[in-house]
């Protein structure tokens, strides 16, 4: 029996991560904690809310006497954590938000860990769940290994880069026992519309144009955020303390083809005229410092721990599609307030 620690358990990958250990693990307790920002929405689990082994606390893993108090109370042995900010473009505009949750949140998770684990038994593992984007930019050949050196470029991946870095401290420093996991682009079920491809189907379902940042040559590796999840149980029950993981997709897309596809299964989904969602494609600024190309070598944690991805991109795109297609009303929630301020602010600049 485990306690665990999942931190951003309301967000995007968060929710599949705590549904997973939820079911798969009945005699584990599992406590999500989530300050629930914009992206953390307690509606993606609320299939599993009445579980007699999850525990929701709303709270900021930037609270040191609320984190002390969940280790004390509860004797939690696990951390898997991915509250973060996570979006590039708000990392831009809004750069200490980044370094406030992602370094200093992170750094507090940490030491908060080694004060309460120093005194227990062990059998601890500290996960941390982090991007490939702390590489920084390939040009149009390689691929990042998980011995690749770090040059992250945006306010996003350099903060992710350092509490990266802070992870590895406190094992090299205090022998915290940790794990690290750095994957590519995630897609599915439940993702915040800022990003491309929720962004993009909502915008299809409305009409709207599809902003296309620059001339759509960037390429990222994609991932369905349930073959994430599998990694990420994997790498916590297997994973070696104080290894490095990359997690990827073996999938790579240059936006603008990823766009043609997803239009073609949006067309079809909607019953609408073939070619007629790729209309709605309009080119629009560039994004400041836009790196050009991330591509994961997972060679390590196939070969290792014998994961591999199990969902195609055409058929994880349908998936996705079926599902934002059927749950009008979580999208129609997440759409609303902070997000339309958002919206108008980063777009208006760039269409
Ligand atoms: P998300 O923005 O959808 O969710 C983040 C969650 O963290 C939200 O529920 C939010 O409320 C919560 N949160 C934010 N700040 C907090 C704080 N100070 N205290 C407590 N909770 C807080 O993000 P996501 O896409 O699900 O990403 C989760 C993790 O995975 C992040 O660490 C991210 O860096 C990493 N990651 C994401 C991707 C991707 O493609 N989305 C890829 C690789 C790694
Ligand atoms: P995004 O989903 O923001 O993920 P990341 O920047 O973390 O990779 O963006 C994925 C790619 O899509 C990236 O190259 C930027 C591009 N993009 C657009 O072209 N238009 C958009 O409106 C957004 C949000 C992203």
């Amino acid at each position: 029996m485990k306690k665990i620690l999942i931190t951003g358990g309301a967000g995007f990958i968060g929710s599949h991560v705590v549904r997973r250990f939820v079911q798969q693990y009945p005699d584990y307790q599992i406590y999500n904690l989530d300050k629930l920002n914009y992206a953390g929405n307690l509606q993606n689990l609320s299939d599993i809310e009445q579980n007699p082994n999850y525990h929701f606390i709303m709270g900021d893993i930037c609270n040191m006497a609320l984190v002390q108090n969940l280790f004390n109370k509860h004797a939690l042995d696990s951390v898997i954590h991915l509250a973060a900010e996570s979006h590039v473009d708000r990392s831009i505009s809004h750069p200490i938000d980044f370094v406030q949750t992602n370094v200093l949140g992170t750094v507090n998770l940490l030491n908060v860990a080694k004060e309460a684990w120093g005194k227990m038994p062990s059998d601890n593992r500290f996960y941390h769940v982090s991007t490939d984007e702390v590489y920084g930019p390939l040009g149009v050949n390689g691929l990042f290994t998980e011995t690749t050196a770090y040059d992250p470029k945006s306010p996003y991946s350099a903060s992710k880069a350092s509490s990266d870095h802070f992870v590895r401290a406190f094992h090299n420093t205090y022998n915290l026992p940790i794990v690290i996991s750095n994957c590519s682009n995630n897609y599915g079920p439940n993702h915040f519309p800022e990003k491309l491809i929720p962004l993009a189907i909502n915008n299809i379902k409305n009409k709207q144009p599809i902003p296309i940042y620059g001339k759509g040559e960037n390429i990222r590796d994609w991932l369905y955020v349930i073959d994430h999840a599998r990694a990420i149980d994997t790498i916590f029950h297997q994973g070696i303390n104080g290894e490095t993981y990359n997690i990827g997709g073996f999938n790579e897309w240059k936006n603008i083809d990823l766009i043609h596809l997803l239009c073609r299964i949006m067309d079809e989904a909607m019953k609408r005229p073939s070619g007629s969602s790729a209309e709605l494609i309009t080119f629009v600024n560039d994004r400041s410092g836009h790196d050009y190309r991330y591509a994961i070598d997972a060679t390590k944690l196939v070969n290792e721990l014998g994961w591999q991805p199990s969902i195609k991109i055409e058929e994880g795109l349908k998936k996705t599609v079926t599902w934002y297609l059927e749950n009008e009303q979580w999208l129609r929630h997440v759409t609303s307030g902070e997000y339309q301020a958002y919206y108008q602010t980063h777009y208006n600049k760039n269409i």
